[in-house]
């Protein structure tokens, strides 16, 4: 870490000079990197609905998948190409669709050149199939003994790494409720670099109450996930590796606090539009960004009603003039065309950016349609947990330390475990922090129960398995540890400060 960074690191009154030429008002903690091309106008390229993964075979109990990760040249910026990693070579990669109670094993293949690990963010997942930072698959031939030790300060034993030959068999369960979640890139050290690339796409999971709800549907029940990236004057992803291999991990020390892109993407296009009628729609909004937090509004006087959070249906909609989503948080709303006249349009912006990166797309209304769906005043029976209810409480401080991004003062050690919640339990956990950490959990999802001294704030309703922790405030929540024994973990979901440490281990037992 450069003296500058540090110093501007130093203090809370610097988080300003941390967000750097993004301008205090970029939202999260990190610094721009602007694109070195022509930025294209916004609202001219359609989005891109991703294609839905189709199983290869099924038994009685099981339905199978196959995906290979796999470099492909497409077109993001008009007239130029871009090489992305993606799963099926697309980005993002195929929506899979689960069904509580259906066990899926989805095979996934690796052919880029380095190696991987699949998480299944929001999944309720055997530790296993979890996308273990250092249980990875690799590529053809490679060097295992290329992995390096470690970065950011982390303690690293040799004896955590596991290495599949070019793929790996995940096993998801589906002992889930419905719940919008997405799956990315965990491999140690490269997550942010990777997920940057591509590595990432969406994962429904519906159940019997969730399909009987007159929500909209099909082609009106939208992923929509938003990543900031950035560009060379040729088209590549521009990103401050310290080695574009991605063999030695790190970025330059500039951006140690986070990568900001210049220009926002939904569903891999930049600044889309997306026709629809004057009807209900339902969005799953998912942030797939690295470090860039948004304040989501629409024009033309249009709410948002919230359905869903990361964990599932809420008990009741809820809405908002604006949402807040931080990197790994999903937002399942309904937005209600009705009253838009034929012709107009509706921008999805995002109050937290500047210039350019305050458009996100565009909604334009073309015409009337017929709608038989409608919003429930009772959408799900989510027991609320009690503070009562916690069987032990522990804290953890998400903060930089002599240049390193620390959990309880410890960069990661992949052998440490920081606590040993019992399966079946609920336990208070208190996350503080220094900067903007969106804070993460595997397995567990969790209620919030304080922000700030104070009850939860209007977007924490419901389950949740990241919540946005902001610049000096102190989140309490109740973790229920639901499903299976095993190591997981807890980490900040800005990937820079993931692969520089930011992580930590517990095991449920
Ligand atoms: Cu979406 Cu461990 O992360
Ligand atoms: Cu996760
Ligand atoms: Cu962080």
């Amino acid at each position: 870490m450069n003296r500058r960074t540090l110093l501007a690191l130093a203090g809370g009154a610097s988080v300003a000079v941390v967000a750097g030429c993004g301008g205090p008002n970029e939202g999260g903690t990190g610094t721009m990197l602007e694109s070195r091309l022509p930025l294209p106008d916004a609202f001219k390229v359609p989005l891109l609905i991703p294609p839905v993964a189709k199983s290869v075979r099924r038994d009685d109990t099981t339905d199978y998948y196959e995906i290979t990760q796999r470099a492909a040249k497409v077109e993001i910026i008009p007239g130029t190409k871009t090489t992305i990693w993606g799963y099926d070579g697309i980005f993002p990669g195929p929506t899979f669709m689960g069904k509580a109670g259906r066990r899926m094993v989805v095979k996934v293949k690796n052919e880029l050149p380095v190696p991987t690990s699949t998480h299944l963010h929001g999944g309720v997942t055997p530790a296993g199939s979890d996308g273990f930072p250092t249980d990875l698959v690799a590529p053809k031939g490679y060097n295992v003994h290329a992995a390096h030790t470690g970065h950011g300060g982390m303690a690293m034993n040799m004896a955590d790494w596991k290495f599949h030959d070019q793929a790996k068999d995940y096993e998801y369960p589906m002992v889930q409720r419905a719940a919008t979640l997405w799956y990315h890139d965990h491999r140690m050290d490269f997550s942010a670099p990777q997920v940057w690339r591509g590595l990432a796409g969406a994962f429904l999971v519906t159940d019997a109450e969730e399909s009987a709800l007159p929500l909209p549907r099909k082609e009106r029940d939208i992923p929509l996930i938003i990543g900031d990236r950035s560009f060379e004057a040729d088209g590549e992803f521009r990103y401050p590796s310290l080695d574009s291999t991605l063999t030695k991990p790190g970025v330059t020390d500039e951006w140690m606090s986070g990568v900001f892109g210049d220009v926002i993407l939904v569903n891999g296009r930049p600044w889309p539009f997306l026709e629809v009628e004057a009807v209900r729609y339902r969005f799953r909004l998912v942030n797939g960004s690295n470090a860039r937090r948004y304040t989501l509004t629409l024009g033309g006087g249009l709410k948002f009603t919230q359905v869903g959070g990361d964990g599932g249906l809420l008990p009741v909609p809820v809405e908002h003039g604006e949402i807040t989503i931080a990197p790994g948080e999903r937002y399942d709303v309904v937005v209600d065309f009705s009253a838009v006249k034929p012709g107009s349009s509706v921008v999805l912006a995002n109050t937290l950016g500047e210039g350019r990166t305050r458009d996100v797309m565009k909604f334009v209304v073309t015409r009337a349609g017929q709608d038989d769906s409608r919003i429930p005043a009772v959408l799900s029976q989510v027991p609320k947990l009690t503070r009562e209810q916690a069987v032990a409480t522990r804290q953890f401080d998400f903060r930089l330390l002599g240049g390193k991004w620390t959990i309880n003062g410890k960069p990661y050690d992949t052998s440490a475990s920081l606590a040993s919640p019992k399966l079946g339990t609920v336990e208070l956990w208190r996350f503080t922090s220094d900067f903007h950490h969106p804070v993460h959990m595997h397995l567990a999802h969790f209620q919030v129960l304080s922000r700030g001294g104070r009850g939860p704030g209007p977007l924490d309703g419901g389950w949740k398995d990241t919540v946005d922790v902001r610049p000096y405030e102190v989140v309490e929540v109740l973790a229920k540890f639901d499903g299976f024994q095993g190591r997981y973990m807890l980490h900040c979901h800005n990937l820079e400060h993931e692969d520089m440490a930011m992580m930590a281990n517990f095991d449920v037992v």
